[in-house]
């Protein structure tokens, strides 16, 4: 995949990373199939940057989140964080990495405890990693995190079910954020909140992140969304990127079928435009026995008989603006220019939810 677009050295790198899932059947539980949840991936994550990794649901995101924390072992490949292989560390050194490295759910209240004061949540990680020494500077600390999040000190004697959602997923990041750590994997951190309080907490992580040089790998489906916080965006399809490239010029140039789709599929900010609106036909394949050669094959209306047989490597070509863009289709450039479809119902539809995101990310009130 293309580098990250500065020259220092990145935070993390990701080298032909694969998962596979055995699956068990039979009277014995003998692994008879495997999924291929992650089917050969590489890209980097720059310091200070965030990389959006976006497609439907079932391509593997979450898996190369969850491999990339090292909560899962690979099947294949590497993952390197400031320099060091991750997957050649034992638990004591991993432990200590993982300070520099932390998630934040979709749900946070299933990755709150419901019996823990926010106080005691926040405290604990400083505890345990030494961060402070007495019960005096333990609170501080919490009454700073907190602040930092936009809540107040005293919410620290509360617990998580006196929270609304966006408060709760303001108490995760508070939590990720009291190790100092450099990267955060947030795993679809707004897709569970309404459209208003998705704008506020992505303008709260754009903040942190200016302030403490964090990095982010911001997983989601929702391209409307990752267009407010990605620098750049990496498309996935059925376990491979497909595309990636700044996030400009991935919503102004998409050259993949698979991602012109999904950017049809995304409503225009300009009421007299209009867009190819590509609808995907048929389902996602199965990750168990996917499509030979281009696995988007089945789906693609440009497919071709070596399109079977093919695998599209991601190949890079500079994009207009200079920035890295690659592409894992061959034929990118021989496709005829998105032609318009107006489906009227659902532009209306898309242009009022489109709306209510765009005005709520204008809004800078931060009271959830
Ligand atoms: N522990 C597991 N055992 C078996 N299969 C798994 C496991 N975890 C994930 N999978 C499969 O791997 C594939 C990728 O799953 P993953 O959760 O990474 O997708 P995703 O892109 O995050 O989807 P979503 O948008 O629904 O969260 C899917 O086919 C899923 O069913
Ligand atoms: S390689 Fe073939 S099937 Fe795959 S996206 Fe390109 S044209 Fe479509
Ligand atoms: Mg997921």
């Amino acid at each position: 995949m293309s580098p990250a677009p500065n020259d220092a050295p990145p935070l993390l790198e990701v080298r032909g990373l694969v998962k596979h899932f055995g699956i068990k059947s039979g009277a014995l539980g003998r692994i008879s199939s495997s999924v291929r949840a992650v089917d050969g991936v590489d890209f980097e994550v720059g310091q200070g940057e965030t990389l959006a990794i976006v497609g439907e649901s079932g391509c593997g995101k979450s898996t190369v989140g969850r491999l990339v924390l090292r909560l899962i072992e690979p099947t294949a490949g590497e993952v390197r964080f400031e320099g060091d292989n991750l997957l050649a560390l034992d638990q004591d050194q991993m432990r200590a990495r993982r300070r520099r490295l932390q998630v934040i759910f979709q749900d946070p209240y299933a990755s709150l405890n419901p019996r823990m004061t926010v106080g005691a949540m926040l405290g604990e990680p400083l505890w345990l990693h030494r961060l402070v020494g007495n019960q005096k500077q333990r609170n501080e600390r919490v009454a700073e995190l907190l602040e930092l999040v936009g809540l107040r000190p005293d919410h620290a004697r509360r617990y998580p079910h006196e929270f609304s959602g966006g408060q709760r997923q303001r108490i995760a990041i508070a939590r990720a954020l009291a190790v100092e750590p450099r990267l955060i994997v947030a795993d679809e951190p707004v897709s569970a909140l309404d459209v208003s309080i998705q704008a506020q907490v992505i303008n709260l992580m754009r903040a942190l992140q200016k302030r403490f040089g964090l990095a982010y790998i911001f997983i989601s489906h929702d391209l409307a969304v990752v267009k407010h916080i990605a620098d750049r965006i990496a498309v996935m399809y059925l376990g491979r990127i497909v595309e990636t490239a700044t996030a400009d010029e991935l919503f102004r140039n998409p050259r993949h079928p698979y991602t012109r789709a999904l950017l049809s599929a995304v409503p225009l900010p300009d009421p007299t435009a209009v867009r190819e609106r590509a609808l995907l036909e048929g389902d996602i394949p199965s990750a168990v026995n996917p499509p030979s050669g281009c696995h988007f094959h089945t789906r693609c209306p440009f497919a071709r008989e070596s399109c079977k047989v093919d695998v599209p490597q991601l190949v890079t070509e500079f994009a207009p603006d200079g920035t890295p863009h690659a592409t894992a289709c061959p034929w990118w450039r021989e496709l005829p220019p998105a032609k318009i479809l107006i489906d009227g119902v659902q532009q209306e539809q898309d242009r009022i939810r489109l709306d209510r995101l765009q005005a709520a990310f204008v809004s800078q009130t931060e009271a959830t």
